[in-house]
Formats: structure tokens, sequence, C-alpha cells
């Protein structure tokens, strides 16, 4: 299946992602090489070619470089030297290598928000108020009362700020104690970090995603944060976090760093996770062209999956945006619950609807591993609960508002190998769940699967063009059908409520994918022509469309309950005549 695929079709274009396809590898989670239990970076090189066969244009690395692993890489101390864990040089090198020979580009995590505790940097910072790093840090004095400077609260929901008995002064962190934020005000933090951006890129990296993109500067005068209004995206613990997070200085600092980008050829691409609620907000982080290439659209992935409220995230996105901007999409990562439970309950239709609008838009997809499969999340004991953030918010605000990262960071099953394939050791660093939906190999053989389904649409993805629009042609609260360059998207809320397609005044259609007929809802049909396209679910260019495909007019009653389903069709003919 692999090793003669060839580089992928963006290969050389300047502007080669912006209808990319890019995979998400939680490392430790992916492909152990040698047995101790945590995926590597021999593990990531050894199934490039499944991703060059699922389609992927690039893969994005969560953290590589050393770390005590408090934040499993997201604390780092040191920003240059790989984790030992994951591998050596020579290793990145044969990945780089391995990556480009299959047209495969490489964004590594960059964390410049805060470092680890035990970096360098914090331990002289620490040391005396005199350190030539005490200012690469946020140090303030207590208040009067004693009490840390302001009200401000990490990622666990206690306060930001932690007293150093030492020198009696705080040290800010906005998410674990482990993790002191870095202080943006200060140019030597510039210059350390151009240099570590300009290593990667010159070793071979085509992009970075930058970890808390909106976060990177405080107030300076370090005002307290109001309590959330309902439009603050990430207020987890009732604080809206514009003080200590969102400040305006931030798009300097990526006017800097996109210059960096544009001394190469082609320019490197910088990825923002950045939570913030509205478009207008998300439009910022692209300056004039002169900032993020991408940024995250979290609003699309924190919508209810319901008819309206989709589509209204799907169509404010694109709205929102900047002139030029691309948007980019995702349903899961490694913070937050797969959108196989947390849109489609494990349902597999609803999981094909969800891939379908995930990569039927314009501008850039991004899958987590194992979305491909379908997975969801996994249920652990707590006894091997290991991410410190998560274990310490759900003490602070219940079980039933934290969400235990760990359920989306188990290993990936491959196959039916010991270890489900992830690793030949006795014990992997988190338990292995089964997948509900089969493992890789399963589903590779199998053409109905959520991962020939998957696959199916990122080549779908990669044909539509960078100027393509979505139109909407109808909407309602069970339906919407839209056009996006040469193709045509049924989305359907209840399958009485098939659109006859044929009415729509096109020349001519080619149903290319359903989602219809899957086993799960086998023998619940309401007609005949439901249940005779059971069988096809991903059609080849070309084939003939059996009769009865289009379905059965829409009815008037509202079935939000029912399942979705989603068919797309290729417009063929003259697609700027066809209405
Ligand atoms: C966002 C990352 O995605 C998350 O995993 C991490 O814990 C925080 N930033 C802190 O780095
Ligand atoms: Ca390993």
């Amino acid at each position: 299946m692999t090793d003669q695929i060839s580089p992928s079709h963006l290969d050389g274009d300047p502007n080669w992602w912006s209808q990319a396809s890019i995979y998400q590898i939680y490392i430790r989670s992916w492909v152990d090489s040698n047995g101790d239990g945590i995926g590597d970076l021999r593990g990531v090189s050894s199934k490039l070619g499944y991703l060059a066969w699922l389609g992927i244009d690039a893969i994005w690395l969560s953290p590589i470089t050393r770390s005590p692993n408090s934040d499993f890489g997201y604390d780092v101390s040191d920003y240059i030297a790989l984790a030992p864990e994951l591998g050596n040089d020579s290793d990145f090198e044969a990945l780089i290598a391995k990556a480009k020979s299959f047209g495969i580009k490489v964004f590594l995590d960059i964390i410049p928000n805060h470092s680890s505790s035990k970096h360098p940097w914090f331990i002289d910072s620490r040391s005396s108020k005199a350190s030539k790093y005490r200012d690469y840090y946020v140090w303030a004095p207590p208040k009067s009362d004693g009490g840390p400077p302001n009200n401000w609260l990490d990622g666990t929901g206690s306060s930001a700020w932690t007293l150093d008995d030492d020198s009696n002064e705080y040290y800010l962190h906005n998410f674990l104690a482990d993790q002191p934020d870095l202080n943006w005000w200060n140019p030597a933090v510039h210059e350390e970090f151009e240099k570590i951006l300009t290593y990667w890129f010159d070793a071979g990296v085509d992009g970075f995603r930058i970890d808390v993109a909106h976060g990177i500067y405080k107030d300076r005068y370090l005002r307290d944060d109001p309590i959330a209004i309902a439009d603050v995206m990430d207020a987890p613990f009732g604080v809206a976090p514009i003080f200590s997070k969102n400040r305006p200085e931030v798009h300097g600092l990526y006017r800097r760093w996109r210059e960096i980008c544009n001394e190469y050829d082609p320019p490197k691409v910088l990825l923002g996770e950045t939570w913030v609620n509205k478009p207008e907000t998300l439009a910022r982080f692209f300056g004039d062209g002169d900032e993020l290439q991408l940024t995250f659209n979290f609003g699309f992935t924190t919508s209810l999956f319901e008819p309206t409220a989709i589509r209204r995230s799907i169509m404010g996105a694109i709205g929102g945006l900047p002139m030029g901007a691309r948007a980019t999409w995702t349903g899961s990562n490694h913070d937050i619950s797969r959108f196989g439970s947390r849109w489609c309950n494990k349902d597999k239709d609803k999981i094909k609807v969800a891939l379908a609008l995930i990569f039927m838009v314009p501008g850039v997809s991004v899958l987590y591993f194992g979305d491909e499969i379908g997975l969801a999340d996994s249920d652990l004991d707590d006894a091997d609960l290991l991410d410190n953030m998560s274990i310490q918010a759900r003490k602070r605000i219940g079980n039933e508002k934290a969400f235990l990262r760990d359920r989306v960071r188990t290993p990936m099953p491959w196959n039916s190998q010991v270890n489900r394939g992830f690793s030949k050791g006795d014990k992997t660093w988190l338990p292995i769940s089964d997948p509900i939906f089969g493992d890789v190999e399963e589903q590779i053989a199998d053409h109905s699967s959520i991962l020939n389904w998957s696959r199916a649409l990122i080549s779908l993805h990669s044909e539509i063009s960078l100027d393509a629009k979505i139109e909407e042609i109808v909407f309602s609260p069970v339906q919407w059908i839209y056009r996006i360059d040469k193709f045509l998207v049924n989305v359907t809320y209840s399958r009485e409520n098939l659109y006859k397609t044929d009415r729509l005044g096109f020349d001519h259609l080619e149903l290319i994918m359903t989602s219809l007929g899957m086993d799960s809802h086998g023998g619940d049909a309401k007609n005949d022509d439901l249940a005779s396209h059971r069988e096809p679910v991903v059609r080849g260019a070309g084939e003939e469309i059996p009769p009865g495909l289009v379905g059965v007019g829409p009815t008037d009653e509202a079935h939000l309950e029912g399942p979705f389903a989603v068919e797309i069709y290729r417009i063929i003919g003259q697609p700027n005549d066809v209405r």
C-alpha cells in the first residue's frame, strides 16, 4: 500500500498549505518503535507511508523537545534538544528526509507562552532578583495582604501565581505551576525565540503550530480579569482572560515571526492555537496578510453538532475571514473530547457526516490521530490517569465539567497484534482502548469503513480550488445543501428529509459519496429508495448512479433526533451555468 506513493502534488507550491489536510500526531500515542511503551520519532517515520496513502499533506507533531513531562512536552526544559524518550537527532533527520520523500510537510509545536520550571532560564531566574534571567519571567510582589498580585487563574482553576519564598515574589503561570510564563515585554525573550524558530526551520521543519497563540502577552499593568461574559470562549473558570491573555501586542510579535518565515522559499507556515470566540477577533491574527497564515477556528470545533448551529458556525467563520485568508477546521485535538464522542455519540453515520463537514469546506482541515477511524473518548480508570492539568481541574470544578484529557490520548490501534500494533513492549504509557469501528488494518480492508470514507474525503478536499466559496442552495432546520466548487454537498438531518436533488436545476450530478444505508441503521429504512442504496458508500468517478438514489422529497416533519446523512455529488457539465 505504501512505499510507492509519489510526493504530494503540493510540493514546491509556496501556498501549499492553503487547502491542505493536516494530521495531528500526539507522538507518545502513535507508534512506539522500541518497545518502551511510548510513541516516538522512529515510529512516526515508520508510518508515514500510511499517511501518504491517506492523502495527508502535512503532519503536526506534538512537542518533541526535552521536558520533565508535567504536561507531556508542553513544559519545555530545552527548546532545541530532543526528548530522549522520543528519539535523537538522527531519528529526527531521518523523519524529515522520509517526510520529504513522500511530499509530507512537517509542523512542530512551539511553546512560547511558558517554559518548564526546570528550564535553565527559570532556574536561574528564580535564583536571585539580580539574575540575568529574572525578567525572562513574570515576577510581581505580593499584594499588601500577602496574597497574589491579581485574580488571574491558571489551567487548573487555581491562582495563576505561585510565591517564591526566597525572594518573596510571585511568578505567573497560566497553566501548571511547573509552567512559568515567559515575559514577552522583554526583548531578550524575543531574541531567544527567533533563534529557536530559525534553528528548526533550518533543520527542515515547514512550520509551527503555536501553543496558546492568543495568550503570549499579558497586561503590562497586571490588571484583574473580569467575570466572564457569554462570548468569551477560553474562560473555563468563570473569569474572562482579557488581561492574562488576549493582549493586542501579540500582533507585533507575529508580524516579526512572519518576516522570518518569509525569508525561506517556500515560506514557512505559522498555525495559531487561537482560542478566541468571535470571527472578527480571529481575523486579527491574519493581520494584513502579514501575521499567521493559519488560525484554528475553534468556534467550529466547539459548535453544537446540530443543523442550525453547525451551519451558522461554518458560514460565520468563512464570512469573518479577511480577504485571501483560509479557515482551519478541526473536530478534535489532544485537549478536548473527540468528535466521535462529543458530536456523534459514537454513531457511525454521524461520524461520517462530521468528517464530511470537516473536509468539504474551503481551507485547511486537521484530523487528530485516530479521527480517521472514528475513535471515541476512552474510558479510563482513575489509576491510569496521568494528565496533571485535568486531574487538578477535576478536583476544583468537579467530574462533570473537567474533561480528562488522557481519554483522548490513548494509543492508536493499528492491528490485532500485541498492544494493537502500537508497541511491542509489556506496558504502554496509557492503556489502549478497543476501537469501536475496528483498527486501521480492519478498516483498510472494509470499503465502507470510516477510514476509507476519510480517505475519499481527503482526496475531494484536495480538489477544492483555492478561491472556492460555499454557495448555499437549501437550508432548513432539517436540511443543508450547498455547493462548493465542483461539488454539491447534501447534509440531511433526517432520513425522511432527503431532498430530491434533481429538483435543484443542475444539469447533471454524479453521486460520488453517500453515508446512507450504513449497517448501524440496517432495517429501519422508511422507504424502498433508501433501502436500495445500502451497499455503495464510496463511488468511483464515472460510475453510474443507480436509479432512486436521490431519495424522496422533503416532508414537513423535522426529525432532528434522526440520524444524520450526507451525500456528495460532483457537478458535471458547466459549473457556472447550473442554476
Ligand atoms: C495548549 C496545549 O494544547 C495543551 O495541551 C497544553 O496543556 C497547554 N497549551 C499549555 O501548554
Ligand atoms: Ca518508544
